[in-house]
Parts: structure tokens; C-alpha cells; sequence
């Protein structure tokens, strides 16, 4: 469609767009973001095969300082969370809240602003943590002016999210805004409790906290980020993109209010869950424990939630490959949120904790969850933000969807497998109390396993190259313009 036939569009549906842009969906920023998912997501997942591969190859890389695992490791895991994950977030929310409100973003400025004041703070990542400049926190690497710069471009997004919300022409606000803007307001405060620090130089801060009570700030932090950045964002592209994929409402509305409250309600109880067995009071451990096997009601019950929207059509997951995506990535978090619990309790954890069942669990949710539903997503939102019916080919996005879910696979079953039998080696005790193994002979049986998790990797690797290949062509024959802005039915209309 060209801009002269969308305004044509817009104008006959009483919509005022002859010369207002107001008319038109804020789309640019939305493309942006889509494409930075798939760019930072081969990024950050070549990393991840990278260090994969140096577990198997220890000497990889030796002798390059910004080549060594502690470096490349955080490296890993700011690009898939932040950058990759981020980016899926932003693309998806941006384009949730114009659709589900009927109005244009209220700011391109502040949109443009949100898109590259978050790439920067992607490169400033990207720069410094190879450096090895860091705060030694987890998923909290970062040091105080990228911080900083962090801090100014989330409330620029919260700004334009919520201001958007604010200028609503319907009267409701869609339950994905809800699990949006719960992950915006929680990720905020999160962001700058864990990060009270007094700086030293450019490159060196000392965190406020001590202790035991640092090791507290820090798990709830890095437990609420597992919720609200890699569960509660996603959930909220899960309320809009399974029911539009599926061509039916969600299956029940009134679940997925109590799954809202129920989530905003328990998750933040849950954190001590990662520190068992350490000088944090033994009833804080018992109340995370506690909190974590709650947790699997409401997540479960939203999973169903939206497993259940399929209702009638089932029949759609045998062409749709989109929908695979969503609904499979629904079982992964099925999965994940069912091991989380059991490995809160604490006399598992004694077992799993250190091991790479940890490493399996946290893939889990986020490769089988957190990539998948965005993976579904957003080949469910490109083609729309470009005036096509569908992606250049469907057959590469199945050949994708049964690629990355083999890697998936390999990647999980081969950690939970390693994790098992490392934490069963450890503890085995011989008659005289002492060790069975040695912590050597534990690694040495584990080789195998690092080998077919880095096979796991590279096949998902391979299936978002294969991703960016498909959004290249169907970019190249797009129609593109942004969409006029659609007017809400009359009876959900806005006084
Ligand atoms: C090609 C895909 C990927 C590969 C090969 C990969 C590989 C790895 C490896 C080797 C580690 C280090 C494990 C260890 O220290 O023992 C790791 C850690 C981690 N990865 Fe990935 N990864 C991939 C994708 C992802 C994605 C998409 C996400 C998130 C959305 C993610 C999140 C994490 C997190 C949070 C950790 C830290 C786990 C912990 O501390 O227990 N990874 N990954
Ligand atoms: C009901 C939900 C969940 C519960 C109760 C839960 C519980 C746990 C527990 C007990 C650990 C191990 C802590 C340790 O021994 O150090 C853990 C680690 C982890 N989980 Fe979950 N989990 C849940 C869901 C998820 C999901 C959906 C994801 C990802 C999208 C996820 C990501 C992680 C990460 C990244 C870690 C590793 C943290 C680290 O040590 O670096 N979890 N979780």
C-alpha cells in the first residue's frame, strides 16, 4: 500500500490522516527493534556456542585476554537477555500498545530516542565487558555510567509506553499491556536498587551493600529479572500473538487477570531460592522456597491459558509453523517452571545447585521460552509492519522451528543429564567417609556431554541465520508504510 492509498484507507474509516501523521502507526521503531532481535539474537547465541565451545576446548582463545571465558560469559548473557531478549520486548510492546490502544506511539522523537539509546548501551556492553570492566554482579555486570545511561532510556520507554496508554481511544487496557507495563515499572526498580553504588573512576564503583545483605539485593534482583525481564515482557507477547495467530480469543480472560495478580503477587518472594545453604537466615531460605512452589500455580495456569486459546483449532498447528513456535515455546515454559519449583526445595538443591543441571534448567526457559516465543512473534509481526500477507518462505520458518527445537533438546537433556550425574559424583562417599570421586574424574565423564550441548547450540545458531535470511527477503519486497491507525468498535470506544 502506498502512503497516498493508506491515507485514502485511514480517511474512510474516520480517521484523521490527510497530512497527520497521527493516522498512521508509529511502525519504524517497531522494524527496528525487529530487526535488532534477529541481529543481536545470532550475536549473542554465537557467543554462547563460543564458550560452549571452550568448555570442550579449554585452550581455546588462551593467551587473548578478551577472549577468556570470564570475560565472553557475561558477554553471553547481556546480549541474549539485554540485547536480544530486550530488543523482542521493545519491538513487541511498541507495536502491542498502538494496536491494542488505537493510537500512534505519542513521541517518534522519544521512540527514535528509546531505539539507539539502547543500542548504545548494547555497544557500550559490548565494549566494555570484553574489556573486563565489570561490577562482579550477575546479569548486573555493567558499571555506573552504563547505569546510568540504562536508567534514562527505560524511563524514556516507560514515558512513551505509558503515555501511549494514557492517550488510549478504548476504554480497556488489554491484559498484555498489563503483564508490559507490570515488567517496565518492575525492571526499573530493580535496575536501580541492585545498582546503588559509589563510584571510584569511569571504570570502577564499590556496591553500596555488604555481605550477606548484598547477596540479598542480588538474587532478588536476579531472580526478578528472570521474572519480569524473561517471563512477564513474554507473557505479554503471549496474550497478544497467541490469540491473533490462533484467530481466537484467548481461551479465558478472567484467568489471565488472576495470572497477572497471582505472578505480581508471589514472584517477589522467591529469590532467596539461589542462595540455599549460604549466611542468609535459614527462614529467608525457607520463605524463598516457599514463594517458588506457589509460583507454579500461576504459571502453569497461565501456560494453560494460552495452550488453551487453540481450543477448536488445533488443526492450525499442523500448517501454521508460527504457531508452533508459540504454543511449543509454552511447553518449555512448562518445563522450566515446573523445575524451578522442585529445585527450590531444599534438599534437591543441595543436589543441583554448582552443576550444570542449572545451566540445563536456565536454557530451558530461556532458549525453549524466551526464544522461541519471541522467534514466533516476531515472524508473526514482520510480515504486517511491511505490508505482506506472510514471510518471503514458510517452509524455512518450519525448517527453523524443528532446527532450534533439535537444539533445543540436545542442549537441555545433555546438561540435565551432566548436572545429575556431577551431582551424584560429588557427594558419593566411600565407607570411610571418604570421596568416591575426585572432582577430576566428575569433569572428565561430563566431556561428552559439553560436546552435544555445543551441537545444540550451532543447530540454533544455524536456525536464526536462517531467520535473518527470510526477514532479509521479505523486507526486500515489502510495500512498506506504516499502517493507518485502525478506529476502535463503537461499543469499546472511549467517551
Ligand atoms: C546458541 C544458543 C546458546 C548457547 C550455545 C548458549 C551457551 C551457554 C553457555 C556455554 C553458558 C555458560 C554455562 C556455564 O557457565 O557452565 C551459558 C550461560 C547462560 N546463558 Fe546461554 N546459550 C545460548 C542461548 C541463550 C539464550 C537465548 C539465553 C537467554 C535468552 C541464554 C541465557 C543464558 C544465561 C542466563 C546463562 C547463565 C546461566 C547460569 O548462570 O546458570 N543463553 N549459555
Ligand atoms: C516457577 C518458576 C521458576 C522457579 C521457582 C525457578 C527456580 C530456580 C532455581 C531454584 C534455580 C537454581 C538456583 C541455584 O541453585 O543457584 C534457578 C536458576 C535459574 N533460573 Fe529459574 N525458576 C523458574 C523459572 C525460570 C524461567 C522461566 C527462567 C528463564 C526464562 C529461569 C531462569 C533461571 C536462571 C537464569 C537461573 C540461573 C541463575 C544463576 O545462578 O545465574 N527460571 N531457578
Amino acid at each position: 500500500m502506498t502512503l497516498q492509498q493508506s491515507a485514502t484507507v485511514a480517511e474512510a474509516r474516520g480517521v484523521p490522516a490527510s497530512g497527520a501523521l497521527d493516522g498512521f502507526y508509529n511502525d519504524k521503531v517497531v522494524r527496528q527493534f525487529a530487526v535488532a532481535t534477529v541481529v543481536w539474537g545470532i550475536v549473542g547465541m554465537a557467543v554462547g556456542a563460543f564458550i560452549a565451545a571452550q568448555l570442550y576446548w579449554p585452550t581455546l582463545g588462551e593467551g587473548i585476554p578478551w577472549l577468556s571465558y570470564g570475560r565472553l560469559r557475561p558477554l553471553h548473557t547481556n546480549a541474549v537477555i539485554f540485547a536480544f531478549g530486550g530488543s523482542a520486548l521493545f519491538a513487541t510492546s511498541l507495536h502491542v500498545v498502538q494496536r491494542t490502544c488505537h493510537v500512534r506511539l505519542i513521541s517518534d522523537k522519544l521512540a527514535s530516542f528509546v531505539f539507539w539509546g539502547w543500542q548504545a548501551v548494547i555497544v557500550a556492553a559490548a565494549i566494555t565487558l570484553p574489556l573486563g570492566i565489570t561490577q562482579s554482579k550477575e546479569y548486573a555486570e555493567l558499571e555506573w555510567p552504563i547505569d546510568i545511561l540504562i536508567t534514562i532510556v527505560w524511563l524514556a520507554y516507560a514515558w512513551l509506553f505509558f503515555g501511549t496508554i494514557a492517550k488510549r481511544r478504548v476504554k480497556h487496557i488489554y491484559v498484555a499491556n498489563w503483564f508490559y507495563g507490570a515488567y517496565i515499572i518492575t525492571i526499573a526498580l530493580l535496575h536501580v536498587v541492585n545498582n546503588l553504588a559509589l563510584p571510584v573512576d569511569m571504570g570502577k564503583s564499590y556496591q553500596v551493600y555488604t555481605g550477606a545483605v548484598d547477596a540479598m539485593v542480588q538474587w532478588w534482583y536476579g531472580h526478578n529479572a528472570v521474572g519480569f525481564f524473561l517471563t512477564a515482557g513474554f507473557l505479554g507477547m503471549m496474550y497478544y500473538f497467541v490469540p491473533k495467530q490462533a484467530g481466537r480469543p484467548v481461551y479465558s480472560y478472567r484467568l489471565s487477570i488472576v495470572h497477572f495478580w497471582a505472578l505480581i503477587a508471589v514472584y517477589m518472594w522467591a529469590g532467596p531460592h539461589h542462595l540455599q545453604y549460604t549466611a542468609l537466615p535459614d527462614w529467608a531460605q525457607s520463605v524463598g522456597m516457599v514463594f517458588s512452589l506457589i509460583l507454579l500455580a500461576p504459571s502453569w495456569g497461565g501456560a494453560i491459558n494460552g495452550i488453551l486459546t487453540l481450543s477448536g483449532v488445533w488443526h492450525k498447528l499442523r500448517t501454521d509453523p508460527i504457531l508452533k513456535f508459540l504454543i511449543v515455546s509454552l511447553s518449555f515454559y512448562m518445563i522450566a517452571t515446573f523445575e524451578g519449583p522442585m529445585m527450590s526445595i531444599k534438599t534437591v538443591n543441595s543436589l543441583s545447585h554448582y552443576t550444570d543441571w542449572t545451566v540445563g534448567h536456565v536454557h530451558a526457559g530461556a532458549l525453549g521460552w524466551v526464544a522461541m516465543i519471541s522467534i514466533g512473534s516476531i515472524y508473526a509481526l514482520v510480515p504486517r509492519l511491511v505490508g505482506q500477507s506472510a514471510m518471503y518462505s514458510t517452509r524455512w520458518i518450519d525448517l527453523h522451528f524443528w532446527i532450534h527445537t533439535l537444539g533445543v533438546v540436545l542442549y537441555i537433556v545433555s546438561m540435565w543429564i551432566a548436572g545429575v550425574m556431577q551431582g551424584l559424583m560429588w557427594r558419593a562417599t566411600n565407607d570411610d567417609g571418604t570421596l568416591t570421586y575426585s572432582f577430576v574424574e566428575a569433569l572428565n565423564v561430563t566431556y561428552p556431554y559439553y560436546l552435544v550441548r555445543l551441537g545444540g547450540g550451532l543447530l540454533v545458531l544455524t536456525g536464526m541465520a536462517l531467520m535473518a535470511v527470510n526477514m532479509w527477503k521479505t523486507f526486500a519486497m515489502a510495500r512498506t508504510v506504516d499502517q493507518p491507525v485502525l478506529p476502535p468498535e463503537p461499543s469499546q470506544a472511549r467517551a
